[in-house]
């Protein structure tokens, strides 16, 4: 374990020295903050996923909140993770904005949902005012919300890379059409998505993880409404592939969907259903690559040891309707 971890560090300090000699400002190399979030004694952790929910309860928002709950507490889930589009349909006003009580505190309100949300931003998030959403404030209203930009959740058994997709997709700065986009923070964007993309490969490089796991709003591969990002297939999927990710995990396309790539490995996993689903919606996809859709309402779970990883996607009766198992050796070289 010693020499292992020393040449990780090494390995950091040499590109950190790099960053430092090359003197420039806008060669920040900072390291994408890192959350640590211990697993149950046991090593095992259990977790929601759910995308594209904020509507103050319509949309059967409400109605899956509360199957949430209920079965929240028979899988004692340690979080959620929310895909984002968080607050339809232009994010927040502000910090006191009523609409993140009434799409999210007043909606989620089982006690078994009372745990960090690990959030990402979605594209209508951007069209509001970006910077409420990420303010560390809104959580004295409810201190479950935990939302960056791009960030690191730590839970030993498993790595989760959260990724800020909105700013990696031309055509809402190419063709935004009616809607006006906060850009603050992410402009001059080249530069932005340039250290975004350093930092995930730096961070996704030192992980010693047994899974990895990559969070964002918009698609890789789908069948769905949106279906593929080809912004993200040139930018992301290169280094998903380089460092043997399992799990793409996403929102944007208002269904639930399991793709196994063939070509990759990786499973591409869409839970977009939190409010409005876009029924009846669904593109050709290779039936063998295809292992599941649903054009409805519903969340995710999964459930993860060191060995073995299970997702389940859920209706909003609270019915399974997808289930699949993979598991792996311990990598052993890095205990
Ligand atoms: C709510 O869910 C039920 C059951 O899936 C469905 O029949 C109904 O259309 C949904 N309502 C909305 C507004 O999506």
């Amino acid at each position: 374990m010693a020499s292992i971890h020393r040449s990780g560090s090494m390995g950091y300090l040499i590109i950190l020295a790099v960053c430092v000699f090359l003197g420039v400002a806008s060669y920040s190399c900072a390291e994408l903050h890192r959350f640590e979030h211990a697993p149950k004694p046991d090593g095992s952790l259990t977790l929601f996923v759910i995308g594209d929910w904020g509507r103050r309860g319509a949309y059967n928002q409400s109605q899956l909140a509360f199957q949430m709950g209920i079965v929240g507490k028979e899988l004692d889930i340690d979080f959620v993770i929310s895909t984002g589009d968080n607050i339809y349909p232009n994010g927040l006003i502000g910090t006191d904005d009523p609409a993140f009580e009434y799409s999210f505190t007043k909606i989620y309100t089982a006690s078994s949902l009372q745990k960090p949300w690990y959030s990402v931003l979605g594209n209508h998030d951007y069209r509001g005012d970006a910077l409420a959403q990420l303010s560390p404030t809104l959580r004295h209203v409810d201190k479950r919300w935990i939302c960056l930009r791009s960030y690191v959740v730590d839970a030993q058994v498993a790595e989760f890379f959260f990724v800020d997709t909105t700013p990696l997709v031309d055509n809402y700065f190419t063709q935004p059409g009616e809607n006006v986009y906060d850009w603050r923070g992410v402009l001059p964007r080249n530069q932005y998505i340039s250290n975004l993309l350093r930092d995930l490969h730096f961070a996704l490089q030192q992980s010693n993880a047994n899974w990895k796991i990559v969070v964002g709003h918009h698609t890789i591969l789908s069948a769905g409404y949106h279906g593929n990002t080809l912004d993200l297939q040139n930018l992301l999927l290169p280094l998903l592939q380089e460092n043997n990710v399992d799990l793409y995990i996403n929102g944007h396309d208002h269904c639930l969907e399991h793709i196994s790539s063939l070509e990759s490995g990786i499973q591409f996993l869409t839970s977009g259903g939190g409010s409005m689903a876009w029924r009846g919606v669904v593109k050709w996809w290779k039936p063998e690559e295809m292992k599941f859709y649903y054009d409805g309402q519903g969340f995710m779970s999964l459930h993860l040891t060191q060995t073995q990883l299970d997702i389940a996607f859920y209706d909003i009766f609270a019915n399974v309707l997808h289930k699949w198992t993979t598991s792996k050796h311990l990598h052993y070289s890095t205990l």
